[in-house]
């Protein structure tokens, strides 16, 4: 209930997410087949996209769950999403190596990025039934593409009235085998917009992303479809309601989880009932301080920062 008397619907995030342990190497440039490189330094930090979306939806305010598993190596994983107010109960530890990440960053920021699964495939349908009992119809899922069961959840989810938002990164080998239609919200890059485009059954004439974009929204006008371009900034189409928001120009240290930033911050404003405009600002603004800082988990910032980051780029 709020103070004008008016009854407020508490929306949750519920993210089926991955969990990462980081090895992060930073080189000049990245190594090439055949090439033995020296890394010029090395840190482990927390990551996965799961992970990071679920700490960065938090960091803006959201009321989150984060569905998944780790090993014992992995705890302190467990331990830096409680410290940020993520629900971890359904969080389960399991005797397998948790999931990891080899990370070469370069001299330019941009990274390259192996996975291993490890304990991120330990979904199965009565996990994901027991998870989905703890939800009601208003809350959302979200959910990405480094565990197992992702048909099932998306499925499943849909089938008990709850809005999916699925960021399809990795792209799966063959996107059309998901049941794409259960999902309300595509957060997707360039790139993961045409594969997209394509296993929908629609085929854009060009590659260009103003096109691709086009072309999703005029077939299902009723999903949200959110394209991120780096550099250039983010793209939103909802039937005709559209916006491109421009990066912030920022010192680029490091790119990595720019995206799940992104991703965690504009759902955050969502659920709280923010406009679309609003929460691509704020999303904008939160990967663009992500990108100035090393590191995946780490470099997400707090919602004082994002707020005081806007102050000072955008002048009231
Ligand atoms: O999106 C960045 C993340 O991708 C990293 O944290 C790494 O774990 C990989 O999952």
């Amino acid at each position: 209930q709020q103070r004008d008397g008016r009854m407020e619907i508490i929306m949750k995030i519920i993210n089926f997410g991955s969990l990462n342990i980081d090895k992060i190497y930073h080189v000049k440039e990245f190594v090439m087949a055949g090439q033995t490189i020296k890394a010029s330094s090395y840190q482990t930090a927390s990551g996965g996209k799961g992970f990071n979306q679920s700490l960065s939806a938090a960091k803006a305010g959201a009321d989150v769950l984060h569905a998944g598993f780790i090993g014992q190596d992995g705890q302190f994983l467990k331990k830096e999403l409680e410290d940020s107010h993520v629900n971890v109960d359904m969080l389960e530890t399991v005797d397998l190596p948790t999931g990891h990440a080899i990370i070469e960053v370069n001299a330019e920021g941009q990274n390259r990025i192996i996975i291993h699964g490890g304990s991120n495939l330990c979904f199965d349908i009565s996990y994901i039934k027991r998870v989905l009992d703890q939800c009601t119809a208003n809350d959302f899922v979200l959910l990405q593409n480094e565990t197992n069961c992702t048909a099932e959840i998306i499925h499943s989810a849909h089938q008990k009235g709850m809005q999916v938002v699925f960021n399809p990164s990795p792209m799966p080998e063959d996107l059309s085998l998901l049941p794409l239609s259960d999902v309300d919200c595509f957060i997707v890059n360039e790139v993961e917009g045409f594969q997209l485009a394509e296993a929908l059954g629609l085929h854009p004439s060009e590659k260009e992303h103003d096109h691709i974009l086009s072309v999703l929204a005029e077939n299902y006008p009723e999903k949200d479809i959110i394209m991120t371009l780096g550099e250039e900034g983010v793209l939103y189409q909802k039937g005709s309601l559209k916006h491109h928001m421009k990066a912030f120009p920022v010192n680029v240290i490091d790119t990595t989880a720019a995206g799940d930033t992104f991703t965690g911050y504009f759902l955050a404003a969502v659920c709280k009932g923010k406009e679309i405009y609003t929460a691509l600002q704020e999303a904008s603004a939160a990967s663009a301080i992500a990108v100035s800082r090393m590191g995946a988990g780490p470099s997400i910032p707090s919602y004082c920062e994002v707020k005081a980051f806007l102050r000072e780029r955008i002048p009231q």
